[in-house]
């Protein structure tokens, strides 16, 4: 069995929270008794680089479950459950992950995961499927097609789609109602707070906090900020946003004057360097920066470094620069997505997951079925799979749907309204 991970005795603690994680995942659950008996992935090697930790440990063992085998590495070098890397190793999975991977480390891990010949793959971030594309061009024709789990992959994949360098079809799981309304929106906001708080130990109460992007990611942050009691200023590229923002009860305005007024800025982007040295230059001393956007770009923290004249670790994840003009800032989990990078970050609640990652594996067979027939594209999840999501978590909640009536439905599907 191959595998590289930080400490396989940790196996039997990474077990345990992968049993508390699915027994908070519902949905997986039953979609993974209906594989046990259908095996609709016999035969198929995945490969994924998604962040290693219980919930993803729960998706894997649905693949297994499914008669996939599977190789998994991290998609950020933070991001990895030490025990669930483990545990997943254990269980016959071929894991390259730990917790602190150097970059080159994180891309050696990315190649020994397609050193399996993957003919599906799940990315989140989209560089397994960049580098497939790139230095390992080989084993394109092997792969039968991809699935996407976030903004920012699936913004890369439709710039290589339009330039035609795409190679086989990718799935954006990330764009389904049932993963974006919920895991971009409520997953990432819950989970960006916990580590926060948790971090630094912080009120947010009172606090003068600034949302960089109001996407459904810097919605749901801002939304979550106001219910906790802070006082939120949006900053926003777009005018349609910025206007929903200012019409949801935020104030809007520029970078250069949220610098001066925030105490805590989150960045939820997916761009690059919207926080910078010219901004930073301007905070109030204490202030904390995190960022909650896929990578590590959206502070500048080039520029922040250069500013310093020192810096240390204050406590665990929290990091301290102190600038020429004498003020403080914190940065935490060096600026990478700080709901799971992180050493105690729990990444998106359970419940959350749950959908995003039945999502995945029912794309994952979709794939697996009628891939091979599909285009090299950038496609929706498709609406049975959506839905079907959808009610088994209502279901699971003990939730009841309407239902229309016959003359309903005859009525929504005329045009004439019977004259
Ligand atoms: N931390 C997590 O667990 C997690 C979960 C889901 C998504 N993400 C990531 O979060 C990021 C945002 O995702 P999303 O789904 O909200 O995307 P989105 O496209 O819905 O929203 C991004 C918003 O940022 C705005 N924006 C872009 N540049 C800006 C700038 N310079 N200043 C201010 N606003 C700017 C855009 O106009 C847009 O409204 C992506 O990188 C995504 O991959 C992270």
């Amino acid at each position: 069995m191959s595998y590289k991970v930080k400490d396989i005795g940790l196996a039997a603690a990474g077990r345990r929270m992968m049993e508390w994680a699915e027994s908070h995942m519902p949905v997986l659950a039953e979609i993974r008794r209906e594989f046990s008996r259908t095996k609709p992935l016999r035969g198929i090697t995945i490969g994924a680089a998604l962040h290693t930790e219980a919930k993803t440990g729960v998706l894997v063992r649905t693949l297994l479950a499914g008669g996939g085998k599977v190789a998994i590495t991290s998609c950020n070098p933070l991001s990895t459950k030490d025990e669930v890397a483990a545990a997943l190793a254990r269980e016959g999975v071929h894991v390259y992950a730990w917790r602190g991977e150097s970059t080159k480390e994180y891309y050696s891990n990315l190649n020994s995961v397609l050193d399996f010949r993957p003919q599906i793959l799940i990315d989140d971030g989209a560089d397994l499927i960049t580098m497939i594309h790139t230095r390992r061009r080989e084993l394109l024709d092997e792969v039968i097609g991809a699935s996407e789990e976030t903004t920012t992959g699936v913004n890369r994949l439709r710039i290589m789609a339009e330039e035609g360098t795409l190679k086989f079809p990718v799935i954006a799981v990330n764009d389904s109602p049932s993963k974006r309304f919920f895991d971009n929106r409520f997953g990432t906001a819950e989970s960006t707070f916990q580590a926060i708080t948790g971090m630094t130990n912080t009120l947010i109460a009172g606090k003068h906090l600034v949302v960089v992007g109001y996407g459904f990611v810097g919605r749901g942050i801002a939304s979550r900020a106001k219910g906790l009691g802070a006082l939120v200023a949006v900053v926003e590229t777009d005018p349609v946003k910025a206007l929903e923002a200012a019409m949801d009860g935020f104030q809007v305005t520029s970078m250069a004057e949220a610098s001066r007024w925030g105490e805590i800025f989150i960045t939820a982007t997916g761009g690059y360097k919207v926080i910078r040295a010219e901004h930073m230059k301007q905070m109030r001393d204490g202030a904390i920066l995190c960022n909650s956007g896929h990578f590590n770009v959206e502070i500048d923290l080039e520029g922040l470094r250069r500013m310093a004249v020192s810096s240390r670790e204050v406590i665990e994840d929290v990091r301290e620069f102190k600038l020429k003009n004498g003020r403080r800032i914190y940065l935490l989990a060096e600026g990478r997505l700080v709901n799971l990078a992180g050493k105690r970050s729990l990444g998106h609640p359970m419940e959350i997951m749950d959908m995003s990652f039945a999502l995945q594996a029912l794309s994952v067979v979709y794939l697996a079925k009628v891939g091979r027939g599909l285009a090299p594209r950038v496609y929706e999840v498709p609406a049975e799979i959506d839905r079907r999501v959808a009610e088994l978590k209502l279901r699971s909640m003990g939730i009841k749907l309407e239902r229309q009536t016959k003359e309903q439905m005859e009525y929504s599907a005329s045009w004439s309204f019977g004259t």
